[in-house]
């Protein structure tokens, strides 16, 4: 049973109204309706040779500092009155015990009622794990400045502040903040201001891809995505409302947003370098798993812990428990090792792969300096079954031209000719073409050798994808062989057929 709450009590407007959000996302269905988080429309593809051990499968990453046991995250809820502080003190116990991070509930109600500080107060208990706390973005045109937000963070021994962002809910809400222009500018101010770095979140309806490139533009650490498909707060506020017109304009958005799936795969998409959150409707360890594929750093959850919580802390516990074993064991089924592998798997396919026609994959590649070079035919081959096309094409095209790709017998062609200090080059190019002082030689003078007179080198490679299979002569692979200085080589495969 829960613990039971003695501390941390207020009475006034916002309380009230965190108590009743508590009430109502325990006792009614909140769920977003005819809209799901669309993880449902994904599948694995499994990897029956993982050639791995299951022991090596490591589902531990890195955030702000810490080493986590998993990429997932108990998403912001509660703070504020008695039966907050219980929730909030469970679920801390729970991420201390599995190193999962932790956000907190809107800080608001704390910056207006320091007596709120025990129902929020739980670094002593999760000392080893991120703590985010969270306020309304819209709170910065209220008064909420870089001091006020400061004082949250110092208060809550936060490592990070998120800011949700919640136009519809406000507009719901007949004592709602619906000021919201100028928003933007203000998150730039704070991102600029504020020692920790800032999050900026949905609560269930998804950031748009477009959206979040203004966010990272201004200067946010991480956005999630925190889509639809899981709790509805049109929902939730409905079952405030009595006045029937209002609790029917509610009702009209009980399948609005962007699912989750989506919204996490476009922004990834946008922003490829980004540190990119997943929530809203992570129901389990396998929508957690496919989130991280589809792009995610991490995953947070936000229902499903409340209702676990509600039950005592060792439910709490025991769902944590259940995400980390199925994630691990995805990963293993998978033949991935670690979770920046997971990240962008190609073995992830829509329920509609069996109509697809086209899959891209973007491999990002390390460079050792002029000569080294990357045998990426196994990242081919996965594409190639995450494709579930049968017959048809794989084409690899090498964003830069200051490296070249090929299809042969390894050595590459184009390794022994560089290896040689340049004395094979001699040979066949005019020896002032590869040693230019530009720094672009020798890719010039590879490009002379295999592509006639246009001087640049090969970018691109095509090989035949038959009965699922990549149809690579025997011993023939796949190699990105660097021109240049080091630095990091994209390359696109595109998966093309029926
Ligand atoms: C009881 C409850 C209270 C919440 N309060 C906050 C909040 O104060 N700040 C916030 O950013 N999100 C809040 N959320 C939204 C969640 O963080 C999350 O974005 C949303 O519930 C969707 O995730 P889910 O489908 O896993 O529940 C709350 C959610 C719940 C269930």
């Amino acid at each position: 049973m829960p613990e039971k709450e003695t501390s941390g009590t207020v009475s006034h407007g916002t309380a009230s109204r965190k108590a009743e959000h508590l009430r109502i996302n325990l006792e009614e269905d909140v769920s977003a309706k005819g809209v799901t988080s669309g993880f449902e429309r994904f599948r694995f593809v499994p990897r029956t040779l993982p050639e791995i051990d299951l022991a090596d499968v490591s589902t531990v990453v890195d955030l702000f500092g810490y080493r986590l046991g998993a990429p997932v995250f108990v998403s912001c809820m509660t703070g504020g009155v008695p039966e907050a502080g219980v929730i909030n003190r469970a679920l801390a116990r729970v991420a201390q015990r599995h190193r999962l991070a932790l956000g907190l509930g809107s800080g608001r109600v704390l910056l207006e009622h320091p007596e709120a500080l025990p129902s929020f107060d739980v670094r002593s208990l999760a000392p080893d794990v991120p703590i985010f706390a969270n306020i309304g973005a819209v709170q910065l045109k209220r008064g909420v400045g870089v001091d006020e937000c400061r004082r949250l963070v110092n208060l809550l021994r936060a490592d990070a502040l998120v800011l949700h962002l919640n136009a519809l809910q406000e507009a719901l809400q007949p004592e709602g903040d619906t000021v919201f222009g100028g928003v933007l500018e203000r998150i730039a101010q704070l991102c600029r201001r504020l020692e920790v770095p800032v999050i900026a979140k949905e609560v269930g309806w998804g950031i748009a891809p477009d959206v979040a490139l203004r966010l990272l533009e201004a200067g946010v650490s991480a956005v999630d995505v925190a889509g639809t498909g899981g709790t509805s707060w049109s929902e939730v506020e409905r079952h405030r409302m009595t006045d029937p017109v209002r609790r029917r304009v509610a009702a009209a958005f009980a399948d609005w947003g962007l699912p989750t799936a989506d919204a996490v795969r476009l922004a990834r998409r946008a922003a490829p370098d980004a540190l990119i959150f997943a929530s809203g409707g992570i129901r389990n360890g396998m929508d957690a798993a496919k989130a991280v594929a589809l792009g995610a750093d991490l995953v947070g959850v936000a229902g499903t812990f409340l209702r676990a919580a509600s039950q005592g802390e060792e439910a709490a516990s025991e769902l944590a428990s259940e995400f980390i074993e199925t994630l691990r064991i995805v990963m293993f089924c998978l033949g991935e090792s670690s979770v920046a592998s997971l990240r962008g798997t190609p073995r992830l396919i829509s329920d509609d792969g069996r109509d697809r026609t086209a899959l891209t994959v973007e491999l990002a590649l390390g460079s050792n300096g002029i000569g080294s070079s990357h045998d990426i035919t196994d990242q081919v081959m996965a594409a190639v079954a995450g494709s579930a096309i049968l017959t048809g094409v794989v084409h690899c095209f090498l964003q830069d031209a200051g490296a070249t790709i090929q299809i042969g017998t390894p050595p590459a062609r184009t390794t022994s000719l560089i290896s040689t200090g340049g004395q094979a080059l001699d040979r066949l190019v005019p020896p002032d073409l590869h040693r230019s002082r530009d720094g672009h030689g020798p890719a010039h003078a590879v490009g002379a050798v295999e592509s006639g007179s246009d001087r640049v080198p090969l970018v691109s490679a095509a090989a035949p994808v038959v009965g699922g299979r990549l149809w690579l002569g025997a011993d023939q692979r796949i190699t990105v062989v660097e021109l240049g200085a080091p630095r990091e080589r994209r390359v696109t495969l595109q998966v093309l057929g029926q």
